[in-house]
């Protein structure tokens, strides 16, 4: 897509980013995100009977473009897979460049790490900017009731690299815990 010429505003919401030209709808089921969850006795079990939604997401990208800002809207669905809570893919940027979210609906944390070993959480609720800068890998969990939805701004240059966490995973994961969600340490990750 080109850069937008004319100044323009948008709701915040999925219906009306289906809407908008130029807008991507981006869908991930259960069966994309073989591999990425720890439990995968869980993951079968559940794929034996159904290959549910667990996020999806709208986005308008200026790739290729020095101009302007892509944005998107994620929306992740709750539930669990195992004990892991529906989340994103997440991925590294190939390139220098940061990103913005900020959530609209929901209740979520953010994982964040880099490869030199650092890794991070980040509250996600419905007023919260969070910034990612572009060093740092990141994904998203739902860890409420209800849907996580989430604006998100990055410049259009951005290459994204979902590869590497494919490989290594995350170093921390959110699991249901006796008295709501809990970060650990994630015993499947092989990376720094
Ligand atoms: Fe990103």
């Amino acid at each position: 897509m080109g850069t937008i010429l004319m100044p323009f505003n948008l709701t915040v919401q999925p219906r009306d980013f289906d809407l908008f030209q130029g807008a991507r709808r981006i869908v991930r089921r259960l069966s994309d995100m073989r591999g990425l969850y720890t439990d995968k006795e869980a993951m079968e079990r559940l794929l034996a009977v159904d290959d549910p939604i667990i996020y999806e997401f709208w986005e308008v990208e200026y790739e290729g473009s020095d101009r302007g800002l892509s944005f998107g809207i994620t929306r992740i669905y709750p539930g669990k897979v195992g004990r892991e809570y529906h989340m994103t893919r997440g991925h590294f940027h190939t390139t220098d460049g940061d990103e913005v979210y900020v959530v609209m609906e929901g209740q979520g944390l953010l994982l964040l790490q880099t490869k030199e070993g650092e890794a991070g959480t980040i509250e996600m609720i419905p007023g919260h900017m969070c910034y990612v800068p572009a060093r740092w890998a990141h994904r998203t969990v739902n860890i409420g009731e209800h849907d996580l939805v989430f604006l998100s701004i990055w410049p259009p240059h951005i290459e994204h690299d979902y590869r590497t966490v494919a490989q290594s995973g995350f170093a921390q994961m959110v699991v249901e815990g006796t008295d709501g969600s809990m970060v650990t340490t994630n015993p499947s990750f092989s990376g720094a």
